[in-house]
C-alpha cells in the first residue's frame, strides 16, 4: 500500500507543471557552487582573480542601482525589498553561461562573470566606457541611470541578480568582499562615478597590461555584506548597507498592528509575535535562504527575535515567515546531530527550548558523566510498600525501588531489583 502511494506521489510530482522550476534548482544547485568555489580556490591564476573580482564589483554596483531605480516593463519600481513577481524566466544566455550542463572545466567561472560584465558594458558605457568616449564622471541620480538604462534587457539583468543572489546566499568567496562598494547613492556613500578613470585605462595599453591594475577593496562590516546589498533584495533591511544588524521587517509592522488590533491573533497559544519594528528585530540568515527557486519566488526565510515580552528576548522561538508567527524552535530535531549524543540519552523537546534525559531504564550518574542503566539489587524486605535499592555495581544505595517499580522493572527489563 505504502509503495502505491509513494508510487502515486512522484507520478503527481512529475506531472506538475513546475518541471523548469526543478529544472532550475539542478541548473542552479549545490554541485554548481562547490565546483565554483573549489576552481575559485585550487586552480583560478592570480590575474584571472584580480579581473573576476574587478567585473563582479562593477556588476554589483550596477545593479545596486538598477534594483533601486529601474521599472518593471509592466510599470513597477524597486527590487529592494522583493525580486520581481511573478518571478522572470531565466535568460537561456546565463543559463547557457553560468548554469550547471556538466562543463567542469578551471575557466567557467571566469567566463560567466565575463559574459554578464559584457553585456552590462555594452549598455551602460556611460559607467564603463571602453572607447573613445569622452565620458565625463557620472553623478550617481536616479535620474541620470533612468536617462541611459532602459527595461528592455530586464529579463537579463533580473536574471543576473538571482544568480549573483544565489552565490552570495551561498558564500562563493569571491564575492566575500568586493570593489566599489563605497560608492552609490546612500547617505555616506561616495555618490559620483568615476567613469573618466575607466575611459582612461581603456585607451591606455600600457595601464591596462599592467598586471596588478586592482581597484581597492572595500571590505565592510561584514563578509559578503556588500555582495547581499548588491545582488539580494531584503524584506527586514531593504537596500541598506547594514543588513549584518538586524534590521525593521515590514511583517514585524503589520504584526504589531494586529496584535493591538486582532484580539484573537493575539491569544493563540503556542506563537507569538516578534519584537516590534523599533528594535530591529529581523535579519536574511545566508544559510537558511541558499536555495535558487526559493529566493527566484521570494521565499524568505525571515529569523527574528521572537519573545511575549517585549524587554527580553526568548530563545527557543523562531519566527516563522510562511505563518508570520513566533514558533517554538523543535530543538531535538534541528540540532540532533549535536545534541544529547551521550550513550543512553535521548533529546526531548518542551516549548521554549529542550533538553537531554536518559533513556527509559538509565539514570545519570554523576560520577562517571553518563547515563547508566539501572541495576537494582533487592536488599531486605522493608515492608509491603518499598524497599531500598543498591547500585549491582557500587553496592551504593541509589534511591528507593517502590515495589511496584519493582515489579514493573521485573516485568518489562528482566534486569533491576534482582
Ligand atoms: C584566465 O583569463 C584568460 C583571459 O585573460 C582566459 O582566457 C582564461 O580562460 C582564464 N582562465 C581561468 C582558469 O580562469
Ligand atoms: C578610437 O581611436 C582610435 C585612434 O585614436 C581609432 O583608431 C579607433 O577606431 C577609435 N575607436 C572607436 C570605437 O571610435
Ligand atoms: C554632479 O552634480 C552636482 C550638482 O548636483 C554638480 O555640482 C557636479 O558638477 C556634478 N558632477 C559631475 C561630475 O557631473
Ligand atoms: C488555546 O488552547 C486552548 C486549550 O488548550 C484552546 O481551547 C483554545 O482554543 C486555544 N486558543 C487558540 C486561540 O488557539
Ligand atoms: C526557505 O526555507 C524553505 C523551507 O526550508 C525552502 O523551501 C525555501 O527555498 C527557503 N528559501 C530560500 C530563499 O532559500
Ligand atoms: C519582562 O521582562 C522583564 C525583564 O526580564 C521583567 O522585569 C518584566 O517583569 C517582564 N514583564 C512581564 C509582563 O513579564
Amino acid at each position: 500500500m505504502f509503495k502505491i502511494i509513494l508510487f502515486i506521489t512522484i507520478l503527481i510530482a512529475v506531472a506538475l507543471p513546475d518541471l523548469t522550476d526543478k529544472k532550475w534548482n539542478a541548473i542552479f544547485g549545490e554541485d554548481l557552487i562547490s565546483n565554483f568555489e573549489v576552481k575559485w580556490k585550487n586552480s583560478t591564476p592570480a590575474k584571472n582573480k584580480t579581473e573576476i573580482l574587478s567585473k563582479a564589483g562593477k556588476i554589483a554596483f550596477y545593479m545596486r542601482l538598477y534594483r533601486a531605480w529601474i521599472f518593471t516593463p509592466a510599470g513597477k519600481k524597486g527590487f529592494v525589498d522583493r525580486f520581481p513577481a511573478p518571478k522572470v524566466i531565466l535568460h537561456p544566455e546565463i543559463v547557457e553561461t553560468c548554469g550547471d550542463n556538466g562543463d567542469n572545466s578551471d575557466n567557467k567561472l571566469y567566463k560567466c562573470i565575463d559574459a554578464i560584465y559584457s553585456s552590462i558594458q555594452k549598455r551602460a558605457e556611460f559607467l564603463f566606457p571602453s572607447h573613445n568616449q569622452s565620458m565625463g564622471d557620472f553623478n550617481i541620480t536616479e535620474e541620470n541611470f533612468r536617462r541611459y538604462i532602459s527595461d528592455s534587457m530586464f529579463a537579463y539583468d533580473v536574471t543576473v541578480s538571482y544568480l549573483m543572489c544565489f552565490f552570495t546566499k551561498n558564500e562563493l568567496s569571491f564575492l566575500s568582499n568586493l570593489p566599489f562598494c563605497s560608492y552609490g547613492f546612500e547617505k555616506g556613500q561616495k555618490s559620483v562615478w568615476p567613469s573618466s578613470i575607466f575611459r582612461d585605462i581603456a585607451n591606455n595599453p600600457l595601464v591596462l597590461n599592467l598586471p596588478n591594475v586592482h581597484e581597492p577593496i572595500d571590505i565592510l562590516e561584514e563578509d559578503f555584506i556588500c555582495a547581499d546589498e548588491s545582488f539580494c533584495p531584503d524584506p527586514c533591511c531593504g537596500r541598506t548597507t547594514n543588513r549584518a544588524t538586524f534590521c525593521s521587517h515590514e511583517i514585524c509592522k503589520e504584526q504589531d498592528i494586529r496584535r493591538k488590533t486582532l484580539s484573537k491573533l493575539q491569544s493563540t497559544n503556542s506563537s507569538f509575535f516578534p519584537k516590534n519594528q523599533e528594535q530591529h528585530s529581523c535579519r536574511v540568515d545566508n544559510n537558511r535562504n541558499n536555495d535558487f527557486l526559493g529566493l527566484t519566488l521570494n521565499k524568505w526565510n525571515v529569523s527574528c527575535t521572537c519573545t511575549k515580552n517585549l524587554s527580553k528576548t526568548d530563545i527557543g522561538y523562531i519566527f516563522r515567515f510562511d505563518t508570520l508567527q513566533c514558533v517554538d524552535i523543535q530543538e531535538c530535531d534541528i540540532l540532533n546531530d549535536d545534541k544529547c549524543k551521550g550513550e543512553n540519552q535521548e533529546c526531548i523537546n518542551y516549548v521554549g527550548g529542550y533538553k537531554c534525559v536518559c533513556l527509559q531504564g538509565f539514570y545519570w550518574n554523576s560520577n562517571s558523566g553518563k547515563c547508566v542503566p539501572f541495576v537494582l539489587k533487592k536488599s531486605n524486605w522493608f515492608g509491603a510498600a518499598h524497599a531500598p535499592a543498591l547500585s549491582s555495581t557500587s553496592g551504593k544505595e541509589i534511591g528507593i525501588c517502590f515495589y511496584l517499580l519493582y515489579f514493573y522493572c521485573l516485568i518489562k527489563y528482566d534486569i533491576c531489583c534482582l
